[in-house]
């Protein structure tokens, strides 16, 4: 691998642990402002501390995130639809990749919308930005993406998708947990983190989804609305730090958020 490609990940996937933190607050490129990202940069500040990436577009980084105090940056790249346009998978390209490499992005990251209306178009979309971040040795995170469709989280259609962007060359995969997720992993050859999706009941259940997601393979999460919606955010980002990072369980990770909780 050339060592700016494997510079990057590195700064994404730690090598002590070989796992990932990362904190998404790319929503409000297809949600707008949603509820508690209203203001984003005031709702991450305390937390980016303990984030080894931020998930996000160039408008709300150049805005919202000191230069100066970043963790590593993953740019999402694709967009140009919303949650009330003709279909969310009408996604594509809107950032070119001199911004990625002026922004100093560690990935560049992109959507897919496999068995969708617009399949077609964000496959070859995922593969053009890999061609391109290629010569750059910037690694692309694929996002398999499942549109208003939550029902299709699973292992079938995940495996399936995530397969799919790594055959096009995706570096990093971002799915669902979903049960047999181990079917799931075995079926990349890349590296796959998780996303948290809606917020759950409780922190437990948030902390529960991430030890099963890194005991079953995942290297780690890039969770957003089960952090920064919780009350208790600082608290919560630890406690999952702790189960990827340091293996913990999902009680010791419950008792270190029980003992940071306001
Ligand atoms: C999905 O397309 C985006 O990357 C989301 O912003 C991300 O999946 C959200 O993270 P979470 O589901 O943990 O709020």
């Amino acid at each position: 691998m050339d060592w700016g490609m494997e510079n990057r990940i590195a700064k994404l996937i730690k090598p002590e642990s070989g796992r990932a933190v990362w904190l998404a607050i790319d929503h409000g490129y297809f949600l707008g402002a949603v509820s508690k990202l209203e203001k984003p940069g005031e709702t991450v500040k305390p937390l980016l501390a303990f984030a080894d990436a931020i998930m996000l577009t160039r408008g709300v980084l150049r805005n919202c995130i000191d230069a100066k105090n970043s963790p590593a940056v993953i740019l999402r790249v694709s967009g140009g639809n919303s949650i009330i346009g003709e279909d969310l998978s009408k996604e594509a390209i809107t950032t070119s990749i001199k911004e990625a490499v002026r922004l100093n992005a560690a990935a560049c990251a992109f959507s897919i919308y496999v068995g969708a209306k617009y399949e077609h178009q964000t496959l070859l979309g995922l593969a053009n930005l890999i061609n391109e971040a290629q010569e750059y040795g910037i690694p692309v995170l694929a996002v398999t993406a499942v549109g208003k469709e939550l029902a299709k989280r699973d292992a079938r259609y995940l495996s399936l998708s995530c397969r799919i962007a790594a055959e096009l060359g995706a570096q990093l995969i971002k799915t669902y947990y979903c049960e047999n997720f181990e079917k799931v992993v075995n079926s990349s050859p890349v590296p796959l983190v998780i996303a948290g999706g809606p917020k759950l009941r409780t922190e437990r259940d948030a902390l529960q989804l991430a030890y099963d997601a890194v005991q079953q393979g995942a290297v780690g999460v890039d969770m957003g609305r089960n952090i920064w919606q919780s009350d208790n955010s600082l608290a919560i980002i630890q406690a999952v730090r702790h189960i990827v990072h340091e293996n913990a369980s999902v009680s010791q990770a419950q008792e270190l958020f029980d003992s940071l909780k306001n």
